[in-house]
């Protein structure tokens, strides 16, 4: 037995991604139908203690360094602060990361740094408030502006801020995008539109491409490869007007990063995952819940990474979109 998760391609998973909860308080239009999906019955989902014991395994016994916690809407799970207060005491520590839609984030802020939270990445595609209530069928881009600010006055760094760019929807807002964050002090990220939506509505040639978004910053900045190494990092990184600023663009789809990916995924019902869009998920809760060990916890879940595929295959003839839609599996 290896220690660490790794893969038949010599990838080392040591970025753990836990999702929390499928549910949302958003309903973004690409995500997630107005009136919601079927959400995971409340027992099937990981209690507290679970979920702390299997970030335990993955951290104590398979290398993870970092864990981030997601959803749907991480926020929205009950005692938050406890989970991640329990794993920022585990040896040793890991750095951890929250990704959100940011509505509640502005009182959340202070408490989730005090319990241990590291950094924040804060979902947002638009600035403008009819368009952000037309995406997201929510009235509450205040709440997530106050967020945005409360979490970088907590001292939560960098906040990081994701868009997704959607052809008639906001690809206009490419340039006024990165002024907000620039003004801010948010490290943006441009994000390319995956096939992970459950209404199956994605088009590839409708997709806003990096290419495009490229382009369109380039009309009001000029914009330069980023010095530092990459590494497994989804972003590609660019210095805006010299820098020190910058904004990345996560090309998931025209320019993906599978090669480099380092990610492996529980979700809120248990189940592991070596890839966002996987066939296959391996089953630790019901391991766990019949008396199985850490040692054999940690053998699952070293052969669910040994599986990973080379690459999300998104232009391969055959591909189908995984069963679960994005907010079930984790961001
Ligand atoms: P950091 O770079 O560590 O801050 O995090 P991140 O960018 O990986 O996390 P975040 O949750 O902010 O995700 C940003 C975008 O990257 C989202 O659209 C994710 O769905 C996408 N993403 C995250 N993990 C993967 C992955 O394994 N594969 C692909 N293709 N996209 C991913
Ligand atoms: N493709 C790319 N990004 C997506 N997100 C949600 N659905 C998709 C998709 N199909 C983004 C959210 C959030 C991040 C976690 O993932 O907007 O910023
Ligand atoms: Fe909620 Fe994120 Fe999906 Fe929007 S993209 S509905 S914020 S889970």
């Amino acid at each position: 037995d290896t220690p660490a998760l790794v893969d038949r391609f010599g990838r080392h998973a040591t970025d753990l991604r836990v999702s929390l909860t499928d549910r949302c308080n958003l309903r973004c239009t690409y995500c997630m139908p107005a009136e919601g999906l079927d959400w995971l019955p409340k027992p099937d989902l990981l209690t507290d203690d679970e979920l702390v014991r299997l970030i335990r395994i993955a951290v104590t016994d398979l290398g993870v360094t970092d864990v981030r916690f997601t959803g749907g809407e991480p926020l929205l799970r009950p005692r938050l602060e406890d989970v991640i207060a329990a794993v920022a005491a585990l040896t040793p520590r890991p750095r951890l990361s929250l990704t959100t839609n940011g509505v509640t984030l502005a009182r959340r802020a202070a408490g989730l740094v005090a319990a241990g939270l590291d950094r924040v990445n804060v979902s947002l595609d638009t600035l403008d408030p009819a368009r952000f209530r037309d995406l997201t069928r929510r009235d509450r881009l205040d709440d997530v502006l106050a967020g945005l600010a409360a979490a970088h006055a907590a001292g939560l760094a960098p906040v990081k801020v994701n868009s997704v760019l959607m052809r008639g929807v906001n690809e206009d807002e490419a340039v006024p995008l990165l002024r907000f964050c620039l003004d801010n002090g948010y490290h943006l990220r441009f994000i390319e539109q995956m096939p992970l939506d459950p209404q199956h509505g994605w088009d590839r040639g409708e997709m806003v491409t990096a290419g495009e978004i490229l382009a369109a910053l380039g009309t009001a900045f000029s914009l330069t490869a980023h010095p530092q190494e990459r590494g497994a990092a989804p972003a590609e990184r660019w210095l805006v007007d010299g820098g020190p600023a910058t904004v990345g663009v996560i090309a998931s789809v025209t320019r993906p990063f599978c090669a480099s990916c380092d990610r492996t995924r529980l979700t809120a019902d248990g189940q592991v995952r070596n890839c966002l869009f996987g066939r296959t998920e391996t089953d630790l809760r019901a391991a766990l819940r019949g008396g199985a060990s850490d040692a054999e916890l940690a053998g699952l879940w070293r052969g669910d990474a040994w599986a990973k595929a080379a690459g999300h295959g998104i232009d391969d003839p055959g591909f189908h979109q995984p069963d679960r839609p994005m907010s079930a599996i984790g961001g």
